[in-house]
């Protein structure tokens, strides 16, 4: 039995129900108990440090299990394994971990099992960047409604925090047919929400033999028949252009919502930060959508405490944040990443002064949005039922603006859409009541 842990984003999600996938086609039956596995995979993120610490700490946990059954195998891979002083720190501090392989590894994990079996030996393997789009790898999918298609893989952008384009490698985008195949095929399985990924899904088709954008692909996917609705992330501002605005003003299938991370409201961070547009850009291209779209909400990444970030600048993202009105945010406080740019800038910003920076800016995200939120009631939505809600006897259904409803409904109901009477809401959570089962 296997079981595989993935951290961080939703491509690493997707990585992990392939890395399921592959597993299976080789014999093995998956668990979600770490107790009842011979074989133990992380798939990890780098993004933060704070996730690297739960990843070591967790694999610190898991030596016990490993004196109990000797013929446990324990790996790790994912992004924190494309970095060759993790693989050092695992190779000298880590005796128990016995696999490590990188985010390209995945196809070919029955030869690494296989090798670490017939050798007896660990197999650590020092990063490599392979830069391939590997097709048609076996997945086990996590849901059967909601679906994750990878569009891209890589990034290019070389934002100064991030580590992603160390990690994860050159841009690449996957042929047009090979996306649209894949995405025929979820809508026959009876996928309702199928969500395109990729690190920047703007700059889809660069270096394809056929010219196409993502405003074209998302043409393209949304021709094929079916009752179901497309999300993508992540959008790069730079490269969101009025195109893929209108084309999402055209289409049904196309969720009124987007995520489109800022990052920073401040002109010089961000130009620190190399994101390539002003906030004065952003909020045009907010203002052209918020035109063109009735009703588009939108959501973001923001961080908080860039090295060199002055109280000004952080006022500044609090003023845009204000301006933009986002439905959701999602706030991380700088993490200094090895390697990057923005490591080597200097930061005399206390942590403390960072944490408060970072209460006020969800303080102002509170009052930005509980409002919007509150005001919603009366209106009649079609949700698509995820799951469970928290109070007993209600379920949560996602809606078009990627916000959530609690209401009183059987289980039955999950994976389907629901038509929904908002009738009120508990801070960001909406409440309402079912009026039909569409
Ligand atoms: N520190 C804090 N947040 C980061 N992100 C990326 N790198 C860092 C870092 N070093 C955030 C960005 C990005 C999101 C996925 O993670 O906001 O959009
Ligand atoms: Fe990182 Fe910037 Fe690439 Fe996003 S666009 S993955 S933040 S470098």
């Amino acid at each position: 039995m296997a079981y595989v842990h993935s951290y961080g984003c939703q491509q690493n999600v997707n990585d992990g129900e392939k890395i399921r996938g592959v597993l299976m086609d080789v014999g093995y039956g998956i668990c979600d108990n770490v107790e009842q596995a011979d074989l133990i995979l992380f798939n990890t993120c780098a993004v933060r440090e704070h996730a690297e610490q739960r990843v070591f700490g967790n694999v610190g946990a898991l030596k016990r299990l490993k004196e109990k059954n000797p013929r446990l195998m324990i790996g790790i891979c994912g992004c924190m394994a494309q970095q060759k002083s993790v693989v050092d720190k695992l190779r000298a501090s880590y005796p128990y971990v016995d696999l490590v392989f990188g985010v390209d590894g995945i196809d070919r994990l029955p030869a690494i099992l296989a090798e670490r079996i017939r050798r007896g030996k660990r197999y650590l393997q020092d990063p490599v960047q392979r830069d391939a789009v590997v097709e048609e790898m076996p997945i086990r999918r996590d849901s059967g409604f909601r679906a994750w298609l990878p569009i891209m893989y890589g990034c290019d952008n070389f934002c100064t925090y991030c580590i992603v384009p160390y990690v994860r490698g050159r841009e690449r985008s996957r042929e047009p047919q090979a996306v649209l195949e894949e995405f025929q095929s979820l809508v026959a399985a009876g996928y309702k929400e199928i969500t395109l990924l990729g690190q920047n899904v703007n700059s889809y088709g660069k270096g394809l033999a056929e010219p196409m954008d993502f405003a074209d692909l998302l043409n393209l996917l949304c021709q094929t028949p079916g009752d179901y609705k497309v999300r993508f992330m992540t959008s790069h501002p730079k490269d969101a252009s009025h195109k893929l605005i209108d084309t999402i003003a055209a289409n049904d299938h196309l969720c009124k919502h987007i995520h489109l991370p800022v990052q920073s409201g401040s002109d010089r961070v961000l130009s620190a930060m190399n994101r390539h547009y002003t906030s004065a850009q952003y909020l045009e291209l907010i203002d052209y959508a918020k035109e063109k779209i009735p009703g588009v909400t939108f959501s973001s990444d923001i961080i908080v405490g860039f090295p060199g970030e002055t109280e000004e600048e952080f006022e500044q993202t609090l003023e845009l944040v204000k301006q933009v009105g986002y439905m959701q945010l999602f706030t991380f406080i700088y993490s200094r990443r090895g390697g990057t740019k923005a490591a080597e800038m200097p930061d005399p910003t206390t942590h403390a002064e960072k944490a408060a920076r970072m209460e006020r800016l969800l303080r102002t995200q509170d009052e930005v949005a509980f409002p919007r939120i509150a005001a919603m009631a009366g209106q009649t939505v079609r949700v698509l039922v995820e799951g469970c809600g928290r109070t007993p006897g209600t379920l949560n259904g996602r809606l078009d603006n990627n916000l959530v409803v609690e209401f009183p409904g059987g289980e039955e109901l999950i994976g389907s859409w629901a038509d929904v009477e908002l009738t009120g809401s508990r801070a960001a959570l909406l409440t309402g009541r079912a009026v039909t089962n569409a």
